[in-house]
């Protein structure tokens, strides 16, 4: 669908002659005489940049711009101004207004801004549709089997709805990200954005006006205002990752605004209310890390107020095979393969390995064997070398609930002869049998294979 440009302007002969220029470019033109008729049409066509001349009778401009960015909040909005006006068109831009021109207006100005807001606008919704892909895609149910991760939910639900601070830890790769989305999702401020600062991502220089945004002339160079990472999660969430990483100077400043509520950006005096609910993260041991002096302690105590943990995989091997399966199923989607499961050894060999990057290892792995499968099911040939060949034995089976017996005691039986290195009077005193009876199966094997 080619974007469409509606014009606005209280006199006629302006939009005819607007439209016949921007025509001529080749984009597709509607026009309205005031703001009223403007807004009615935003909300039926959805354009993808308005075009408004800033003084009209009624609605002017400005108010436009306020009501139709409610309407939708991705629209660009380029302003045309006449005598004196710039200052006010200016005003406009702070506002959000992409540009303006102005009066009397030519050409070849029309075109160019024109031009540009309309790449801007394919940019941020190419931007907005990939959002919207990976949160969907990431929306995916948080996995948990086990009793301990069963517990952690129970817990995350219950304080998702709260606006209490949550601090989260686990090792890296625990899903500590995924369950900050979570939590986000079942609180009220679902419908608010969830705003993510890697603190250790980002250089210290840029971290302050990253987090409170700037003012116009806040430093050299600070041309617009910017908005901050609080500006952008107001009546949503805040997730801080990484926060042991974070300068003591600056995690000062955040507690403040934590304590009170309230911040201003750089370089400006007006007071802004704070209104996010805060969760951070770390893979440290957080009372460790302010016993190092990395992390200041009374902003400790401010965003432990819940703790959840999440455990390594390696403690909870429950998991192990319904993350692997799901994550199975999401890859051979993902990749459109036809591929339905895990062979018993490949689980078995998942089960062994003790993941040392957790879940994220888990899921690489996953997609590394999905791609390279050649068969229906996800093979012990499929998984990462390492993990296949830990050379030796399992130490834990895996079986489908309804598995039957015979194959239950089958592969018991030979991974228990295998652990031992074939030695029978062992493996018969480990399974509470006889050497007598191994020979019996081994022998019903032989023949019935
Ligand atoms: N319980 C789970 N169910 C489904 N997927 C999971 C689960 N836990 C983790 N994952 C997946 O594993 C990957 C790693 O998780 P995530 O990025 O949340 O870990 P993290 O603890 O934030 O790691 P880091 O400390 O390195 O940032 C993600 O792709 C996530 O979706
Ligand atoms: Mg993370």
């Amino acid at each position: 669908m080619d974007p469409i440009v509606l014009v606005v302007d209280d006199e006629e002969a302006n939009r005819l002659t607007l439209e016949r220029i921007l025509v001529r470019e080749g984009v597709a033109v509607q026009h309205a005489a005031d703001g009223k008729e403007a807004l009615q049409l935003i909300r039926e066509i959805r354009p993808a940049l308005v075009l408004s001349d800033l003084k009209m009778p009624n609605m002017d401009g400005m108010e436009l711009l306020r009501a139709a960015l409610e309407v939708d909040p991705d629209l660009e909005m380029v302003l045309m101004t006449a005598y004196g006006t710039v200052e006010t068109a200016v005003e406009a831009m702070k506002d959000g207004a992409y540009d303006f021109i102005t009066k009397p207006l030519r050409r070849a100005d029309i075109v160019r801004t024109v031009r540009k807001a309309l790449e801007r606008r394919a940019l941020v919704s190419e931007n907005r549709a990939l959002r919207d892909e990976l949160d969907l895609a990431r929306s995916e149910d948080f996995i948990g089997h086990s009793p301990t991760m069963r517990q952690v939910l129970e817990e995350a639900r219950q304080v998702a709805d709260s606006l209490a601070s949550v601090l989260i830890t686990g090792e890296s790769g625990t899903g500590k990200g995924l369950l900050a989305r979570y939590l986000h999702r079942h609180s009220p401020r679902r419908r608010q954005p969830m705003v993510t600062v890697n603190l250790s991502a980002l250089p210290e220089s840029l971290l302050e006006s990253e987090l409170f945004g700037y003012e116009p002339g806040a430093f050299t160079g600070a041309k617009g205002r910017k908005q901050g990472r609080f500006d952008m999660a107001r009546r949503g969430t805040l997730f801080l990752d990484e926060i042991t990483e974070m300068d003591k100077a600056l995690q000062a400043k955040l507690l403040r605004v934590l304590q009170d509520g309230e911040y201003e950006r750089l370089g400006g005096n007006k007071t802004i209310q704070a209104d996010t609910r805060v969760i951070a993260a770390t893979n440290r041991d957080p009372a460790q890390a302010v016993l190092e002096g990395h992390l200041r302690q009374d902003l400790f105590y401010r965003l432990d107020v819940i703790r959840l943990h999440l455990p390594p995989l390696r403690e909870r091997p429950d998991d192990i095979a319904v993350l692997a399966q799901h994550f199975v199923t999401t890859h051979a989607t993902r990749h459109s393969r036809d591929i339905h499961g895990l062979a018993p050894d490949a689980i078995d060999a998942l089960m062994a390995w003790s993941w040392p990057g957790n879940v994220r290892e888990l899921e690489n792995a996953l997609e590394r064997a999905v791609v390279l499968c050649r068969q229906e099911m996800v093979g012990l040939d499929d998984l990462p070398p390492a993990v296949a060949q830990q050379g030796g034995a399992p130490s834990q089976l895996f079986f489908e609930i309804g598995t039957p017996l015979k194959q239950v005691e089958r592969r018991m039986i030979e991974a228990t002869l295998k652990r031992v290195h074939g030695d029978k009077e062992r493996a018969a005193r480990i399974l509470g049998t006889t050497t007598r009876t191994l020979y019996r199966r081994e022998a019903e094997w032989r023949q019935n294979r």
